[in-house]
């Protein structure tokens, strides 16, 4: 009998996953579920064939150029890649896999529980109630922002961008987007392109962002194009902290040039700018796009399908390089 491939896996991941990755290969689990730093990655990766990592562990160029050489596949856990370094995996022949389409609808959910919480004062509503301090209905408590109707612009409308256009138009929102390059009649839908990302924001009574994080989205949401923004507009990010410029973002909430906003991701993540504690009128999560147990099923499984491919030769289904 064969030795089975070692594999590392960097983190405790659902119980069905774990069960196959255990049933397929040596895999060196975390089942205490540490967060190891690099040092420890690379001294845990030695005779291992493959690492399934997740987007908490950076991967920079001199990183993976400590990593054994036994180390001949990357699997992450996730859609984003800003974690590592592409062009060193590829220079080093590293195989990179990532887990694109099964976390599309999670994280579409997740962008319209943002919008509407924050539109509709839902953190205000609930501290109200968790502190006893409701005393009954009022004509003009906590009035909040109409979502249908509304304009919602989308930067970035790739799948998750299009998941959150199908669920607006059901809110009878109306699409705009900005994307690299402008989507087919198909997958447009009826959304109205912008050729600039300026161009989007002067309409966006609601602004989406997903696009992924790279050198020319880091800060996109700066003072000058938060004021392009009409006034009152709602701002969610459920793509990466690292789109927003959070003091000016927090400064357009607190002059109420933003009425709110709804995050689920942030820089520096998990220690969040304090700033955001403060303040009523952003509702906030920790980076929970994801988080429902069919998706994480769903995003391991395909880290193993490419693990298998790999090992079996075959092309891995999810390559990135
Ligand atoms: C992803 O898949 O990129 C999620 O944000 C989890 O990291």
């Amino acid at each position: 009998m064969t030795a089975k491939p070692a594999v590392l896996v960097t983190r405790k991941l659902p119980d069905a996953v774990t069960a196959r990755a255990a049933a397929s290969y040596d895999a060196r689990l975390n089942e205490a579920d540490t967060q190891f730093g690099p040092d420890e990655i690379v001294a845990m990766a030695r005779g291992c064939e493959a690492i399934l990592c997740t987007s908490i562990e950076k991967f920079p160029a001199q990183v993976l150029a400590r990593l054994p050489d036994s180390v001949r596949a990357l699997a992450t856990f996730s859609v984003g890649l800003e974690h590592i370094d592409l062009e060193a995996a590829k220079a080093r022949g590293l195989i990179v896999t990532n887990t694109p389409d099964v976390l599309t609808d999670s994280t579409a959910d997740i962008t319209f529980l943002l919008l509407l919480a924050a539109a509709r004062r839902a953190y205000e509503g609930e501290r109200m109630l968790r502190q006893d301090a409701w005393r009954g209905w009022t004509p003009t408590q906590l009035l909040g922002v109409h979502v249908s109707g509304k304009r919602l612009g989308i930067l970035g409308m790739g799948r998750i961008g299009r998941a959150v256009a199908r669920r607006a138009r059901g809110f009878d929102m109306e699409i705009h987007y900005h994307n690299r390059s402008r989507l087919p009649a198909e997958l447009e839908q009826g959304a109205i392109y912008h050729e600039t990302p300026e161009d989007l924001l002067k309409i966006s009574q609601f602004l989406a962002l997903n696009a992924p994080a790279t050198p020319e989205t880091e800060r996109f949401l700066n003072t000058q194009r938060i004021a392009l923004l009409p006034d009152g507009a709602i701002v969610v990010n459920t793509a990466r902290g690292t789109l927003v410029d959070d003091e000016a973002l927090q400064g357009a909430l607190k002059s109420g040039k933003l009425a709110a906003a709804g995050l689920d991701v942030f820089e520096g993540e998990p220690r969040i700018h304090a700033g955001y504690r403060s303040l009523d009128n952003v509702f906030i999560l920790p980076h929970l796009g994801s988080a429902t147990l069919e998706t994480r099923n769903a995003m391991g499984f395909k880290c193993c399908d490419n693990l298998d491919a790999v090992f079996a030769g075959r092309e891995p289904p999810d390559r990135v390089v």
